[in-house]
């Protein structure tokens, strides 16, 4: 009888973690469909691009575009809305001053599209 419930209890504990391991396999085989590509864009930009391109005084792509423009232009890129996806790619594989152009290896092509086009849909 003891032997009868500890075998049904175990089952019961491999039932709800295949059950939970279920649930987890479908979000990570799908995080783009159920996010959208304006998001992807934009969490490709907030991993590769973020860091010099974000709002603060220590962004230095932030800050040299505000030296740049003068104000003309909005120093945010997100703020942008003259930037095609032809020349964010441009600067992506090309890099200037003191931004480093990104590999292929580093920021793959389908990425590097995201971002593209994340930074170019206010155009
Ligand atoms: C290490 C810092 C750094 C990183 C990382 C970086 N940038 Fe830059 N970026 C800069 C700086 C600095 C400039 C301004 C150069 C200048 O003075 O013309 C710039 C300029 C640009 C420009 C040109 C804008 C203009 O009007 O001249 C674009 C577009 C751009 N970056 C896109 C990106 C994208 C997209 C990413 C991410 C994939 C990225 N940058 C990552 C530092 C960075």
């Amino acid at each position: 009888m003891k032997w009868t419930l500890f075998i049904g209890a175990m089952c019961m504990a491999a039932a709800t973690a295949a059950a939970a391991g279920d649930s987890g396999v479908t979000w990570t085989l799908f995080p783009v469909a159920d996010t959208g590509a304006e998001a992807a864009g934009k969490a490709a930009f907030q991993n590769a691009c973020q860091i010099c391109h974000g709002a603060g005084p220590d962004r230095p792509g932030t800050t040299s575009l505000q030296f740049k423009y003068g104000g003309q232009r909005p120093a945010l890129l997100e703020e942008r809305n003259d930037l095609t996806a032809q020349v964010v790619k441009y600067y992506i594989r090309h890099g200037i001053a003191m931004m480093p152009s990104f590999r292929k290896t580093e920021l793959s092509d389908a990425q590097a599209d995201a971002i593209a086009e994340y930074l170019s849909k206010k155009r």
